[in-house]
């Protein structure tokens, strides 16, 4: 189906199991051991290891071999020398290695030693001697914002933005504010390294691979290792987190797949956790300039965003960091621009809410700022510049119930009591400060296709080349047929993971839950037409509960009616209610910090977020998934850095020791997250929005409004480190 209309009444209004707190049905697998990845495939397989350069920028003067080779139990050493030509592209297109004596980028990897054991192979590598002639590169975005160029992104949206005349109302307005923000790079650190297990059935591979998008990664594997996409399978049916991370193919795939060819044997490897930092991608810095001109009341005239963010030279992705500028406020004149500077570092990407994530820690502490200058309250402030459509599109939005969000969220954490003015709250040595902030992302489908089929044993079975990363795709999958099917829960097996089963978008930008699911509803759909035909009912009338079809005169048994079992197919597409619609799901974060008077230290005491976000699939995976967006939000707030060393363009604290993410001890018990009741009638046939990503969006700028309000300090550097404060 096409999401071209309104939605109307269907099978999920019911909410029988839909939307219940629900426990994960892969939970028992996962706590037992019993689900399987990636690198625990069982196989008779070889191990290999990545060697990465040691430098950024420049050439292999010579590499030396022999000793690797000859070591115990290696098999192969492949280098640039006696690799495979490969095709390329961009990074979501192709992912070619060891493609020449060139280096562009640290960490790249040129060699990969493969042998018997995983110590034997680890050991090797260190054998391998490497010497280079070190070029000059470009490292750092700060250094060369001279050199930013407009990006030519083709599949997202356009870099650039304007309404009426920004400069003049700008300049005209008596209220001003004009502020600029930087975010530090920052990697994604999800818990499972990126691994793979390649082997070969005569030409066709198969790939048992940590990956976010099937479909994707098989086209980018064909086309790098120049084999027909349909010679290609993935199989993932468990992920161990990627946020955004493990969307593309990295090194991992591709080493292993060429050494696989190459012995015949199956190879399997796994990037270390410090490897990761370099072999894979990780999320831009970014500089960024606000402009927010309002007359007396505090009504926006005009609003700027400029947005600068790095990525290697021959990508054209950006951190789209003035994406939600573009429709979260009112406003009659209106500017957004991206600038890309290309740098001689990895591949920056997406990473969790790639975008609005590090947008609004910059937007939503200059709104605050402002707020300040009016003398308004911040929500207030907000609620005046709430606007009736998207302010440049000239659409409705889909739904928006953003101060419904603020307005809810300032009724449970006590709003009211704030002491506006800096500074006047005590505990002992610590200030304490609250801040709110409002959070947006946007709500994108995907084209995504199910089967559903019903045996006789009455056991419904659901296939999908779709991936869950952890956020419980599972769970609302069996949770949607078995609504739609009246079955049980336990009467629905999901089989994800596995590009045989139908194309699905996989897990990523807040589209997963949303393209699988409707997907599905349309299989579940189809088969219950082709049920009620069998049953000789109407299939709009008739109702499916308990095992049963049935009409107000007679009921009959599915299992009666499967014979040999009987199968549907569904698809979803976009349709035109993307393009006629604006749509977002929306939150509002609070939050109450204190700072120690004496060293700076922030300690988060408490942190609500209330959302709005489309029907709740399932209420425990989904406050899992805000909290755990918010947790992220604090690391962006006050933790996360990535440290590139400008001399060298290397990232210095390349693990977790160094790379700094919110443990046990920096979140307290009082971090909730609550859901308005919400159905959108444009977004999907479940009627539910992406949240994802929405957890983290705008989380971090309350906790830097929190801390303004605390001690008085206006951090615009991120994270906001106890330095930075004193
Ligand atoms: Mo997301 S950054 O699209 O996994």
């Amino acid at each position: 189906m096409d999401m071209d209309a309104p939605v109307g009444a269907n099978a999920l209004d019911a909410e029988k199991v839909v939307g219940k707190s629900l426990d994960r049905v892969d939970g028992r697998l996962k706590v037992t051991g019993g689900a399987r990845y990636a690198y625990e495939m069982q196989q008779d397989a070889l191990y290999g290891f990545v060697v990465e350069a040691s430098i950024a920028k420049g050439e292999i003067a010579s590499i030396e071999t022999l000793a690797a080779e000859r070591a115990p139990g290696v098999k192969l050493v492949l280098t640039y020398r006696n690799s495979p030509k490969q095709g390329t592209g961009n990074h979501r297109e192709a992912h070619p290695v060891l493609t020449g004596p060139v280096v562009s980028r640290y960490g790249e990897p040129v060699a990969f030693v493969v042998a018997e054991t995983f110590e034997q192979a680890r050991a090797a590598a260190f054998l391998v001697n490497v010497r280079y002639d070190r070029d000059g590169g470009h490292y750092a975005l700060p250094q060369h914002l001279d050199q930013a160029r407009v990006p030519h992104q083709t599949d997202g949206a356009p870099a650039d933005s304007e309404v009426g005349n920004f400069s003049d109302a700008y300049a005209g307005a008596p209220v001003q504010i004009d502020v600029s923000y930087s975010t530090p790079l920052q990697s994604h650190a999800m818990m499972e390294p990126h691994a793979t297990l390649a082997m070969w059935d005569d030409d066709k591979l198969i790939l048992h691979t940590a990956n976010q998008m099937l479909n994707q990664g098989q086209q980018a594997i064909a086309r790098t290792l120049n084999i027909p996409i349909g010679n290609v399978r993935l199989v993932s049916p468990f992920i161990g987190g990627g946020f955004g991370g493990k969307l593309w193919v990295n090194a991992d795939a591709i080493l292993a797949a060429i050494a696989s060819r190459y012995l015949k044997r199956p190879v399997k490897v796994a990037l270390t956790r410090q490897q990761i930092f370099h072999v894979t991608t990780h999320r831009s810095d970014t500089i960024q300039r606000i402009r927010l001109g309002t007359d007396r009341d505090g009504r926006i005239v005009a609003i700027g965003h400029d947005v600068f963010s790095g990525n290697f030279p021959s990508e054209q992705v950006y951190e789209a960091a003035a994406l939600q500028t573009r429709s979260l406020y009112a406003g009659p004149n209106r500017l957004t621009r991206h600038r890309l500077v290309p740098l001689d570092i990895p591949v920056a990407s997406s990473m969790r809410a790639p975008g609005e994530a590090v947008g609004l820690l910059a937007l939503e502490c200059a709104m605050d700022e402002l707020a300040e200058r009016l003398k308004l309250d911040p929500i207030e402030l907000r609620i005046r510049n709430e606007p009736a459509e998207d302010p440049e599109k000239h659409i409705p939005y889909s739904s928006r119930n953003l101060v419904a969000c603020m307005q809810e969220g300032a009724r449970r954490f006590g709003w009211d009591k704030r002491n506006s003015i800096p500074g006047q709250v005590r505990d002992g040595h610590w200030l304490v400060g609250t801040g709110m902030s409002a959070g947006t992302r946007g709500n994108p489908l995907r084209y995504s296709r199910a089967n559903v089929r019903l045996d006789p044993d009455g056991l419904a079975t659901v296939k999908m080349a779709m991936t869950d990363i952890g956020t419980g795709t599972y769970t609302i999958l069996a949770q949607i047929a078995a609504e739609m099917l009246g079955l049980p829960i336990e009467r629905v097996r999901v089989d994800l993971g596995d590009t045989i089963f139908p194309e699905a978008a996989g897990s990523g930008g807040s589209f997963g839950a949303a393209s699988s699911g409707s997907a599905l509803f349309d299989a579940c759909q189809a088969l219950r037409e082709k049920l009620a035909v069998r049953a000789g009912m109407d299939p709009n009338t008739a109702r499916f509960g308990d095992g049963h079809i049935a009409t107000a005169e007679r009921s009959v048994s599915l299992t009666e009616l499967v014979g040999s079992g009987i199968e549907a197919e569904g698809e979803i597409s976009p349709g035109r209610n993307n393009q006629d619609f604006s749509q977002q799901s929306y939150g509002a974060h609070f939050a109450e910090v204190g700072v120690d008077r004496d060293t700076g230290e922030v300690r988060l005491r408490r942190m609500l977020g209330v959302f709005a976000a489309g029907r709740v699939l399932n209420a425990k995976t989904a406050r899992s998934q805000a909290i755990g967006g918010m947790v992220f939000g604090v690391g962006a707030a006050l933790h996360e850095d990535l440290v590139l060393d400008p001399r060298f363009g290397y990232f210095v604290n390349h693990d977790l020791a160094e790379y700094h993410v919110p443990v046990h001890a920096d979140i307290p018990p009082g971090v909730e997250a609550i859901f308005l009741p919400e159905l959108d009638e444009r977004s999907n046939p479940l009627k539910s929005k992406g949240i994802g990503e929405l957890g983290i969006c705008g989380a971090g700028a309350a906790i830097a409004n929190a801390i303004y309000n605390a001690c008085g300090a206006r951090i615009r550097s991120y994270p906001i480190t106890l330095d930075k404060i004193l």
